[in-house]
């Protein structure tokens, strides 16, 4: 009888372990189904990025490393010499930036839209 009890139990267990995967894959996180990484804009997506999570050490008073992210004149070299991008995905070879921490997943992905498209002033 006891055997049996444990039986059922593993049973219950596996399938309620089964459906709770399944829940989370048809219902994901909301953070996950928020991320819209493909309508990004310098002026909406990369702007607030940048004053979210660098301004506050990358002003024209701050420019820490000689870096200023303030403007669309500003940030455009780090952009094209690819460090920006290196700095954000923390690449071995660059600077992880922000200091300490790491942007969000779909942040890196606004951000890299934004590169492949051309680094536009939209
Ligand atoms: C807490 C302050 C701080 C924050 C926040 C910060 N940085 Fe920096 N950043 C620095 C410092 C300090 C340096 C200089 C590091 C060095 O030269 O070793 C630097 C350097 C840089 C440089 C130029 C150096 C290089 O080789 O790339 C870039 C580009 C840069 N940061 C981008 C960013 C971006 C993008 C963000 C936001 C995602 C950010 N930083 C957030 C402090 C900060």
């Amino acid at each position: 009888m006891k055997i049996k009890i444990s039986a059922l139990l593993l049973i219950v267990f596996c399938v309620s372990g089964c459906y709770y995967d399944k829940y989370n894959k048809l219902y994901p996180p909301v953070s996950e189904t928020t991320c819209d990484s493909l309508n990004v804009t310098y002026s909406v997506s990369v702007k607030d990025i940048m004053n979210n999570y660098c301004i506050g050490c990358h002003n024209a008073s701050t420019a820490s490393g000689g870096a200023t992210l303030d403007s669309y004149s500003s940030i455009l070299p780090w952009v094209q010499s690819g460090q920006l991008m290196g700095d954000v995905k923390q690449l071995s070879g660059f600077i992880s930036m922000p200091p300490g921490s790491k942007l969000s997943d779909c942040d890196i992905a606004k951000l890299q839209k934004w590169v492949n498209d051309g680094a536009p002033n939209n």
